[in-house]
């Protein structure tokens, strides 16, 4: 939520920030705006409500004098709805100082008093601009940014990236965090520091994740990061893996349909290197290995598609290593006072390796003395971070606010430590693992297949355009599937969308079946003995026989969907624990070919953001 980028270099920052914002506008997009020092030593400001293009078409109508140093923002609103005056920066009292906030003063309203009583005056309704006038206040005594921006910061409550600039600072740029995240990139005569690395890799692929409670300074030749008293503390540096190209359209129409199209390489490269002579190697684990045999029960948290992901795990998890494992909800977890020992492994499932809820359910897991392994799509990122262990999955950037890739990786890289514990905790043959490691491999090859299916769902969703509502149906593995496809729906296509466990129907949600009612059925393999095939195609039956159109996404060549349904979309065949990893990508394609015929933008939801970093 809110991307920031900070830059000290060339006199071009400008364009650095804009850059920068423009690849971190899938965080926030309800207004943009840039603060500059000018090279004759000004402090100038731009900033518009709106998309970053509203502040990018004000600044080409009325440009900016540049300059080397530089901050810029993209909002999500939380503290005052999305106006000019809200935007960020938020200047002191003075307008010496800039300063731009990702996250949440929980206790800025007594802040502002105080402030208020000093005969301060505020200008936007924003909890951020507190932080402004504090930091323009502690400026004043004199010792420098660094030293006044560590006597803020403690007084905050919250969430918070801050960073700021003084133009009796030229060419410098500092920045804290506390439950937010902020990394550095490293370049020649210029640094950077970026709500993630998307805001610089265009420039640099060496990066520092900054840790909890820090303070940096950068000016173009160093770095510099303390803790909230201005210790230094020592840093490492690590490659960003991917390059700014695979953060670009590449000529699709939009992230989406480019995300969607990545799936089978972003399950290849999570199971690239981890899978050897039939076995998985998770050298990942570090420490978390010798702890794993003693493991007794697992409790998996997430929020919205990730969890979907971790339900999926869970079937795979019980049956590979016959171990107890819980999904929760992160923001749930915590306030359920759950039971948790040294032998509970909590594994958290997050693509940005950010979302607060998340963050805050791994570090009340930490305390609890439970053990913690992550499954994260962002290097460096705070929930990787905290954890004993990470499991990266090796989707590359998602840019799409909607998850697509980073889904089906976060399954693989879940199967791949569930196969690694059975094989463990001795629960699996060799050669059961090894079989289904050969049908995990086989995903991306089949993934291909179904990608093909797209036109075909182009020109159903073209004709349902119009359609209110739509209803997803699974069971077993296929019930998280039809969570997701309803999920995708309702935050792409701003359409009604509902999953239901299809057993469940007949308990109460039938009664939302009438004539014409498009509903999504997931259908599992009839050739697995155990599957629930011949259940599904009585529940496709029941509400087929109350007027119900059926859109079937079902194993190629099944002869018995076929009859009942007004449609089947063909995956192909794949043991059931797999179907998953198929079934979901039409879903996705539907909800994205829906939306793009209601005219909407599918890379950028309304209201939503991509990393959600407040509670
Ligand atoms: C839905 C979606 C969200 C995220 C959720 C968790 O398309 O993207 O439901 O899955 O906000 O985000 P991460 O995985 O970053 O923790």
């Amino acid at each position: 939520m809110c991307g920031i980028v900070g830059y000290v270099g060339r006199p071009q920052s400008l364009e650095v920030l804009l850059g920068g914002l423009r690849r971190l506008e899938y965080r926030g997009y309800d207004s943009a705006g840039v603060a500059i020092i000018t090279d004759d030593g000004d402090l100038v400001t731009r900033k518009r409500a709106g998309k970053l293009a509203v502040l990018v078409d004000d600044l080409a109508a009325n440009p900016l004098q540049n300059g080397s140093t530089g901050i810029g923002h993209t909002r999500w609103a939380t503290h005052g709805g999305p106006t000019d005056v809200n935007a960020h920066p938020h200047l002191s009292q003075d307008g010496t100082l800039a300063l731009i906030h990702n996250g949440i003063i929980e206790n800025f309203a007594g802040l502002k008093a105080e402030l208020l009583a000093e005969g301060f005056t505020f200008d936007s309704e924003t909890d951020t601009e507190v932080a402004a006038k504090l930091l323009g206040r502690e400026y004043d005594k004199g010792d420098g940014l660094a030293a006044a921006l560590g006597r803020v910061v403690v007084r905050l409550e919250g969430a918070f990236t801050l960073l700021a600039l003084h133009k009796g600072e030229p060419g410098v740029v500092v920045g804290a965090r506390r439950n937010s995240p902020l990394v550095i990139g490293l370049g020649e005569g210029e640094n950077f520091l970026g709500s993630d690395v998307a805001a610089f890799v265009e420039h640099t692929q060496r990066a520092v994740a900054i840790g909890q409670d820090q303070i940096v300074t950068i000016t173009p030749d160093s770095v510099v990061v303390t803790d909230f008293f201005g210790t230094e503390v020592p840093v490492s540096e690590f490659q960003v893996s991917w390059d700014a190209s695979a953060a670009e359209k590449g000529g699709w129409s939009s992230f989406m349909a480019k995300e969607i199209s990545e799936q089978p390489e972003a399950v290849l490269k999570t199971l690239l290197g981890r899978v050897e002579n039939k076995k998985v190697v998770l050298p990942d684990l570090g420490v978390l290995a010798e702890h794993l045999e003693a493991i007794d029960r697992i409790v998996i948290i997430a929020c919205g598609t990730a969890s979907y992901a971790g339900m999926l795990g869970k079937y795979a998890l019980e049956k590979w290593a016959r171990i107890p494992v819980e999904v929760q909800l992160s923001h749930e977890f915590r306030y359920e006072d759950p039971v948790l020992t040294p032998n509970t492994l909590v594994i958290s499932i997050s693509q940005s390796g950010e979302t607060m809820d998340t963050l805050m359910a791994v570090k009340y897991a930490i305390e609890a003395g439970a053990r913690t392994l992550s499954i994260c799509n962002t290097q460096g990122a705070t929930i990787a971070r905290e954890s004993d262990a990470v499991i990266y999955t090796h989707a590359g950037p998602e840019v799409a606010v909607a998850s697509t890739k980073a889904f089906v990786a976060q399954i693989a890289a879940l199967y791949l430590f569930g196969l690694h514990l059975a094989s463990v905790r001795d629960t699996l043959p060799a050669a059961e693992i090894a079989a289904a490691l050969d049908e995990l491999q086989a995903i991306p090859a089949k993934l291909e297949k179904v990608l093909l299916t797209a036109p075909r769902i182009r020109e159903l969703a073209g004709w349902m355009s119009d359609t209110r509502a739509v209803l997803f149906l699974g069971r077993h593995v296929g019930y998280p599937v039809a969570l997701e496809g309803a999920l995708k729906l309702k935050e792409l296509a701003y359409i009604h969308a509902e999953g239901f466990a299809a057993g469940e129907l007949k308990h109460g949600p039938i009664a939302l079946i009438e004539p014409g009612q498009p509903v999504f059925v997931v259908v599992p393999s009839p050739r697995d003995p155990n599957s629930l095939h011949a259940k599904v195609v009585s529940n496709i039956q029941e509400i087929r026989a109350r007027g119900a159109r059926i859109l079937a996404v079902a194993e190629q060549g099944d002869a018995a969907v076929l009859p009942f349904a007004d449609e089947v979309i063909p995956i192909p065949l794949a043991g059931a624990l797999f179907e998953p990893l198929l079934a979901v990508v039409p879903l996705q394609i539907f909800a994205m070919e829906l939306a793009t015929a209601k005219g909407l933008d599918v890379d950028q939801p309304r209201n939503l953001a991509k990393s959600v970093t407040v509670e």
